[in-house]
């Protein structure tokens, strides 16, 4: 299952806030940072808001700059994005500016909201029902395979923020802090209580917009068992720019791996023939770093963007092994071991024997092959 690159994006009050109780919405943005915005819809596919916030703001959600349109329809891309909302009960306002200007409208909602949502709109948008309840991978994993949205932009409101983060389904978070005050306990929050995943998210930039400061962050928390977070695709893009650092081979392939606990710190991280050890393996590179006490590996996941070997001529024991003797239980990988130095090598076997859950991910295969073209063509 493959998701779009997903994107939060929301301003709110130093007290959090994201809005508050009167009827007009709250600008808690500047000129500039409006402009910024508009960019950052122009870079998307999609643009995705729940149904509360066409119902409370009434939002066009335009590309409003003619050059950016332009320049999208020169990349052979619609002049707007796709909108994109979300609604259970399909209650949905068919003279809302949503369903009158810019791109493709989309309706995610359940069996029972399409109903509804089809008797309000009629043919204004497509509406999609996703069974009894609206699951969000299946709503990210349509989006993709049938809408062909590679990259997501959500502009809240908080419920929808809320349950994109706690079930780590997205890769970044846009966020605008805005120098003024809400104080009202009744204004709606960007972020609702319940459990998030991990710990700390990483701070990727910090930018002053006038009087605003926009931070962006990753999620850094591993997913769980077989199921796939957002953070899992950013580590196992950073093994498979490690692969891309091994010093080339042509018997042996270029792989990188990293080593995290569940919380998202980074234990380790290695790729194949580092340092002066010409013949180590990524993910032993790695493991080689970590004191074996270490109580975090049990909850730890090992990204490789090779699957971990079943059998090496260079050392006595694969790689699949020293996972499992490590205590690690989760493996996320970008490809599987093509038979070219051994034959029906089957690491996966080795570790799913062995009690670990392994994840592939397809969307980085070609990323984790590029340092390997010589060996698989
Ligand atoms: N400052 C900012 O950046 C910013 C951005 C956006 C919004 N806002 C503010 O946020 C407020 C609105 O926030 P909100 O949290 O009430 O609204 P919201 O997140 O935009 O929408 C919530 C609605 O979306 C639908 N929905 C959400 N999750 C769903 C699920 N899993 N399954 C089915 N339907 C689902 C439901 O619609 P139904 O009720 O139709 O079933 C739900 O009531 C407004 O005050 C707005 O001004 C601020
Ligand atoms: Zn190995």
């Amino acid at each position: 299952m493959s998701y779009p690159y997903v994107l939060l994006s929301a301003a709110v009050s130093l007290d959090g806030y994201l809005d508050d109780t009167g009827p007009e919405r709250l600008l808690l943005s500047s000129p500039a940072d409006f402009d910024r915005v508009d960019a950052v819809r122009a870079s998307a596919d999609a643009i995705l808001i729940g149904a509360g916030t066409i119902r409370a703001d009434n939002p066009r959600l335009l590309v409003n700059s003619a050059e950016r349109r332009a320049a999208r329809v020169q990349e052979g891309r619609p002049a707007y994005p796709l909108k994109v909302t979300v609604t259970a009960t399909g209650d949905l306002d068919p003279a809302a500016n949503f369903w009158h200007a810019g791109g493709d409208k989309l309706v995610y909602t359940t069996d029972r909201g399409a109903e509804q949502a089809a008797r309000r709109l009629g043919t204004a948008a497509d509406i999609v029902p996703l069974g009894p309840g609206l699951d969000w991978r299946a709503l990210l994993s349509h989006l993709r395979d049938v809408r062909g949205v590679r990259r997501l932009m959500v502009e809240g409101g908080g419920t929808v923020h809320t349950q994109l983060l706690q079930q780590g389904l997205a890769d970044e978070l846009q966020l605008v802090l805005a120098p003024l005050f809400v104080g009202d306990p009744a204004a709606p929050r960007l972020f609702g209580p319940g459990g998030y995943q991990g710990g700390r998210l990483r701070l990727a930039e910090t930018r002053r917009i006038e009087d605003v400061v926009l931070m962006r962050y990753e999620p850094t928390a591993p997913g769980t068992g077989r199921v796939p977070a957002a953070a899992d695709r950013h580590w196992l893009r950073t093994a498979c720019e490690l692969a891309a650092l091994c010093p080339p081979s042509p018997t042996a392939f270029s792989v990188g791996a990293v080593v995290v606990a569940a919380d998202g710190t980074e234990l380790a991280r290695g790729h194949s023939r580092e340092g002066e050890d010409p013949v180590v393996h990524a993910e032993e590179a790695a493991l080689a770093k970590i004191d074996p006490a270490d109580p975090r590996l049990a909850a730890a996941t090992v990204y490789s963007s090779l699957e971990p070997c079943a059998r090496r001529a260079s050392r006595p024991v694969p790689c699949a092994e020293l996972i499992l003797r490590a205590g690690v239980r989760r493996v996320v990988t970008a490809w599987q071991e093509p038979d070219t130095f051994v034959a029906g090598a089957d690491g996966t076997g080795i570790l799913a024997k062995g009690g670990a859950e392994v994840v592939v991910l397809p969307e980085c295969e070609e990323q984790a092959k590029a340092p390997n073209r010589h060996l698989v063509g």
